[in-house]
């Protein structure tokens, strides 16, 4: 048998997928073995044929689907046409990641299996099933499973054992190499040329949408920080429908810029173009100008302000020559320092940044070319859009919580990105920021009489003012909303607007002020009350239901309500009212799109 390429291929939403192959790909270059990781989109999927041994590194988004950047593989795997022994030459390994407080726990990982068995290929070992979930979080399964998946791997190609490994402390050669550069021009970012063709913005084409306004929308007084951000996107080709998503990429904060670059010793203004050290190098960091300042790769490129992986340490330990500091790193990087890893790290949501700053000398020593093997590249982050282009031609409007929290840490935890937005100040010259939408999940009736029920507390209400401009600028007017939040003077947003809509016989709305009185009123206790209305809208009017939302107890909590209005108005058990609610689940009356 000849050596084969241990082919890695992966579809990841927030990255852990893509850590996790990475990190397979990492223990394969020890072991000297050929390695090769990459999305599964980015590979050509009628090669699998022809390939020996594919590991498969998957995870489960939303209500059991893949990620972006697997679609298009996933739709190809499943075509009728594809015969049924086609694969028979693979051995296949899969590793899902997946959520158990999810109901499709795991999903495409298992579809996955069930689909490559029917394709004739053969699984070398179970399909790992790591889980959010689990106090140390996904480790926890796969490393067992990347223990046995070397067992087996190396029973199938004997050959391949002891080809005289690295050592765990020898740092593997960097993924590119920096070029340090004298006399380039300015840098441009890329994301703020105005697209010229006609296509439509994208991930890989974002469209800069200038910023027109960002207004905090709750009190002074009140404890969080809401802001209603308005962007023109005039000549964008950006169009998009009630439900839909905007996407954008934030940046790190200046200020920690600018400690990064103090603590590894670097000149923020310097310039560098960067090279593959080996043909095994994935693909090109696209979102890099090259050449490229360092002040432009740490603030808009490296995930600096996430809570680093284990593999993070793993490569940190590497440099350390400080006998204190490489004790503790290799104590994290060890299976057996994984609980302290998570007091230190997970639980007090401690930043890579932070932990480079208790590692002085190490952070000290670390070699520039490591800088994008050390961080992953910051995610894209989306946001409901709240606004129609039927009522606001050439803008799209968004709702954000700042998100800002305390844990036994100082300095209080802050969202990279609402933060981010929040700082945003177009009164200060002009701001742009690049762009682009995606289908979301919820979808709304065509039919112009068909009734909407939308329940979106806080900012759960965003997708709903977009429904709502939309629906009214249509005629449709049977609309039924519950909204919550604390208080009618504090965090009411769009009430004038509300009222307009009430007042020109569009909407009826229902409210749930929750400390605006002794006892705590959520919308479930609405959606109650108003039992008799929604019955006759559901079951005689074939009424859409919606929740939109922070995850949490709410959404189930309105699921329950809606239950026990269908035991009580309609006399059924609780069997069946649960049954009515999988039906309209399943016919896509009863929708939901939860955030955390
Ligand atoms: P609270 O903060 O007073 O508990 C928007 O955040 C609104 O949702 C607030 O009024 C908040 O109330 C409320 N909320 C919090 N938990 C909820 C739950 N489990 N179900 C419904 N509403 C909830």
């Amino acid at each position: 048998m000849s050596n084969p390429t241990l082919l890695i291929l992966y579809g990841s939403q927030t990255g852990t997928a893509q850590d996790t192959a990475q990190r397979i790909a990492r223990q394969a270059q020890r072991r000297r073995l050929l390695v090769q990781a990459m999305p599964l989109d980015d590979y050509n999927v009628a090669n699998l044929i022809s390939e020996s041994v594919v590991v498969f590194v998957c995870s489960t988004t939303g209500q059991g689907d893949p990620p972006d950047n697997m679609k298009n593989f996933w739709r190809f795997l499943f075509r009728k046409s594809l015969p049924a022994g086609s694969l028979c030459r693979l051995d296949f390994a899969i590793v899902g990641l997946g959520d158990s407080s999810y109901p499709k726990f795991n999903f495409v990982a298992k579809k996955l299996h069930k689909r490559l068995l029917q394709l004739g290929a053969s699984l070398l070992l179970p399909v790992g099933l790591a889980d959010d979930q689990h106090d140390l979080g996904p480790d926890a399964v796969i490393d067992p499973w990347l223990t046995s998946f070397w067992d087996k791997f190396f029973a199938l190609y004997p050959s391949l054992k002891d080809l005289n490994p690295l050592r765990e402390d020898e740092p593997l050669p960097p993924t590119y190499t920096f070029h340090f550069l004298d006399d380039v021009k300015d840098v441009t970012d890329d994301r703020l040329r105005i697209p010229t063709e006609q296509t439509k913005p994208s991930q890989s084409h974002p469209f800069p949408a200038r910023l027109l306004s960002n207004k905090r929308v709750t009190d002074v007084a009140h404890f969080q920080e809401v802001r209603h951000i308005e962007f023109d996107i005039t000549g964008s080709n950006i169009e998009f429908t009630a439900g839909d998503v905007v996407m954008m990429y934030p940046c790190n904060a200046p200020e920690d810029v600018h400690q990064f670059c103090q603590l590894l010793r670097l000149d923020p203004e310097s310039r560098f173009t960067l090279r593959p050290s080996d043909n095994t190098a994935g693909r090109f960091p696209a979102r890099l100008p090259q050449p490229c300042t360092i002040r432009h790769l740490v603030e808009k490129y490296l995930d600096i302000a996430a809570v680093p992986r284990r593999s993070f340490f793993e490569l940190l330990a590497t440099f350390a020559t400080n006998e204190l500091e490489r004790e503790k790193l290799a104590e994290f990087s060890s299976a057996a320092g994984q609980d302290d890893l998570h007091s230190y790290c997970n639980r007090p949501r401690r930043t890579a940044l932070e932990v480079l700053a208790d590692f002085p000398h190490t952070t000290a020593e670390l070699r520039v070319d490591y800088l994008l093997d050390l961080f992953p590249e910051i995610q894209p982050r989306s946001f409901s859009i709240a606004s129609s282009l039927q009522v606001h031609p050439n803008r799209l409007h968004i709702l954000v919580a700042v998100v800002s929290y305390k844990t036994k840490l100082y300095k209080p935890r802050r969202g990279l990105c609402s933060t981010w937005l929040a700082s945003l100040d177009p009164e200060q010259g002009e701001v742009y920021v690049p762009l682009w939408v995606k289908k979301g999940s919820l979808k709304f009736p065509k039919e112009k009489d068909t009734p909407v029920i939308m329940v979106g507390p806080g900012t759960g209400v965003a997708p709903f003012r977009s429904a709502l401009q939309e629906r009214t600028a249509e005629g449709k007017t049977a609309n039924v909303l519950f909204f919550g939040c604390r208080s009618q003077f504090k965090d009411f947003y769009f009430s004038s607007e509300w009222e307009e809509m009430i007042k020109a016989g569009q909407l009826s709305l229902f409210t749930a002020f929750s400390r605006d009185q002794e006892e705590k009123v959520y919308v479930q206790h609405r959606v109650l009350e108003n039992a008799k209305l929604l019955q006759d809208l559901i079951v005689n009017k074939s009424a859409y239901f919606y929740i939109a939302g922070n995850a949490k107890q709410m959404p189930t909590s309105v699921r329950d309500a809606l239950k026990e209005v269908f035991q009580q108005e309609g006399g059924v058990s609780s069997e069946d009212a649960e049954q009515m609610l999988d039906a309209m689940e399943r016919s896509g009356r009863l929708q939901s799109e939860t955030w955390s």
